[in-house]
């Protein structure tokens, strides 16, 4: 039987929680991207509720966790509208902090044909997350998802309330930003995508230089030291590994519309498994690639 919730009760337990960005989408679609000086003409605009810390938080929710975010939105409509959908989604936005004075996030996404995306973050109030807004969302979580569109601080920050509380840290480096060893070193798993590991690798803007070979989630293990590293590849699945070995998890084959926040659906859904009893990195990879490989199918980042 259950009773009426009272006030002084303890918060009920969150699964994960999602340290990182909350943007307002902005997409255009294009037959190709401008060069340098140049202005292209495309189809649109259209605009959808986004940010890479948003779109895992939405889809550990929907993946079943009981979820939480932690960010900062602009004392805007945009930011207001960003609260709604979390809300709508499942996800407890009691930590998301609206700041007076700035503007929430804004994601500038063009998208060619092929369903590529080419994305320009201006991240407005994301940059405001402080201390003590992160170390408090943390606390109780079981998985702690953190993601470097806020910055690097907040993300140490993420990392340091897991290893406090003993929750299991998820990192995501998208974009990838210099983060302490010790940050990198706590990540079980640290996800990448292709372009994201080779800069993991060889530093930021390595990925632009011609012939850069991707560098596989064992290769990363041992360099940054990682407990475990998964490098997603699209439509080619995921390499996953650990300090004991590594395998590739295939993804399943679909009609490609949209890439949008196809990583990020990754992210949340494995953070998601992860926090749940018995899983495996290997099931969990697994089961985020069939939800990023369905998010792929339709428009929009979510
Ligand atoms: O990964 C997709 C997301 O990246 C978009 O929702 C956009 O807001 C940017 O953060």
């Amino acid at each position: 039987m259950t009773r009426p919730s009272d006030p002084s009760d303890p918060p009920p337990p969150v699964d994960v929680v999602v340290v990182g960005g909350i943007n307002q989408d902005v997409f255009v679609h294009v037959d190709r991207r401008p060069g340098p000086g140049e202005t292209v003409v495309g189809r649109g605009p259209r605009t959808g509720n986004g940010g890479k810390g948003a779109n895992m938080a939405v889809a550990a929710a929907r993946a079943g966790a009981a979820t939480a975010m932690c960010g900062a939105v602009g004392d805007d409509g945009a930011g207001r509208e960003q609260l709604t959908a979390l809300t709508g989604a499942g996800v407890d936005v009691a930590h998301v902090v609206t700041r007076a004075g700035l503007g929430t996030g804004v994601a500038l996404i063009s998208i060619t044909p092929d369903g590529e995306n080419a994305i320009v973050v201006g991240p407005g109030a994301n940059a405001s997350l402080a201390h003590d807004d992160v170390v408090a969302a943390s606390a109780g979580a079981r998985v702690v998802l953190a993601q470097t569109e806020v910055g690097a601080e907040p993300v140490v920050w993420a990392a340091e309330a897991a290893a406090a509380s003993g929750a299991r840290l998820v990192l995501s480096t998208a974009p990838v930003v210099p983060l302490p060893a010790a940050v990198l070193e706590a990540a079980d798993p640290l996800v990448v995508n292709a372009s994201e590991a080779i800069e993991v690798l060889h530093g930021p803007g390595a990925a632009a230089e011609p012939g850069s070979a991707v560098p596989s989630a064992a290769d990363l293990v041992r360099h940054t030291g990682a407990r475990s590293v998964v490098v997603t590849l699209g439509g080619a699945g995921a390499d996953v590994a650990d300090r004991h070995g590594s395998t590739r998890v295939p993804a399943p084959e679909v009609q490609v519309v949209d890439t949008t926040g196809a990583g990020d659906v990754f992210a949340g859904a494995l953070a998601a498994r992860l926090a749940g009893p018995d899983s495996t990195l290997m099931g969990a990879a697994a089961a985020a690639l069939a939800a990023a490989s369905e998010s792929v199918t339709r428009l929009g980042a979510r």
